[in-house]
């Protein structure tokens, strides 16, 4: 039998002297879209932060296609959609170059961007509807093109498994349609995807399984059920939704 995508057992994190998860247990495999929910707070970035190897354990363990995060070399598998984009200074990127960072763990050292690395840029850039903004900073864009910004760097690496927080956040309801279908499109390829979301929205029909994280535990994990489509008792950060 083929590893899982993540194993998570008996995950403990602390932060900031807190415990932020309490002995978690999540095998994902192969092919499954997995929505995590909960409220504000309940540990949901610091559960898929852990699963990818970013947020340190102060126990249990953690392996990704079956190897520890330390040892696990295959990072082009993985597409990772951060929360935020963070608001870093310096040399603005334009938005085919965030793009194409998506594709750095598939190319050779030295080499020059190849012509299916240009090819996957550009349809990423067509899937979230942003070709004409290609060479704008991202800086100038708001903060749902932003965020469509970051699935197109994960659309473009073209990886066997997904991992995206809040993917919707401050998306409009037509950028929700058009991340729903390209989901339904990678979920139809048989792709892996785990993702945050304060409620499914347009994604619902997409979803597989759905964890529920209360308070740094897993409060529910099986088949979505209607109540999951609309999370009453969470409060998105910029939802645009009524
Ligand atoms: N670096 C840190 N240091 C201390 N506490 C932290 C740190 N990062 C997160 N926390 C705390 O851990 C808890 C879980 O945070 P996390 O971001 O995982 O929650 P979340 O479910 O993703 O919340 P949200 O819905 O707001 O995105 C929160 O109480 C948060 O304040
Ligand atoms: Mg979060």
């Amino acid at each position: 039998m083929s590893d899982p995508v993540f194993r998570l057992s008996e995950g403990k994190v602390t932060l900031g002297g807190r415990p932020v998860l309490r002995g978690v247990d999540l095998v994902v495999g192969p092919g499954e879209v997995v929505a995590v929910l909960g409220p504000n707070g309940s540990g949901k970035s610091t559960l898929v932060r852990t699963l990818l190897g970013l947020v340190p354990l102060a126990s249990g363990s953690v392996e990704i296609y079956g190897r520890t995060p330390q040892r696990f070399r295959d990072w082009r598998r993985i597409g990772y959609v951060p929360q935020r984009l963070t608001a870093g200074g310096g040399v603005p990127a334009t938005v085919r170059e965030v793009v194409a960072s998506g594709r750095i763990a598939r190319q050779r050292r030295f080499l020059p961007a190849s012509a299916a690395d240009r090819a996957a840029v550009r349809d990423a850039l067509a899937e979230v509807e942003l070709a004409d903004r290609a060479g704008d900073p991202v800086q100038h864009l708001s903060g749902g093109q932003q965020q469509r910004v970051l699935i197109a760097r994960a659309l473009a690496g073209q990886p066997d498994t997904y991992v995206m927080d809040e993917p919707t956040a401050g998306v409009d309801a037509a950028s929700q349609q058009a991340l729903a279908a390209s989901m339904r499109r990678v979920a139809g390829e048989g792709k892996t995807v785990v993702l945050v979301a304060h409620e499914l929205g347009p994604l619902a029909p997409v979803i597989t399984r759905v964890v529920v994280l209360t308070d740094g535990e897993i409060v529910k994990d099986g088949p979505p059920s209607i109540a999951d489509t609309s999370q009453e008792h969470c409060h998105p950060h910029e939802s645009v939704w009524p």
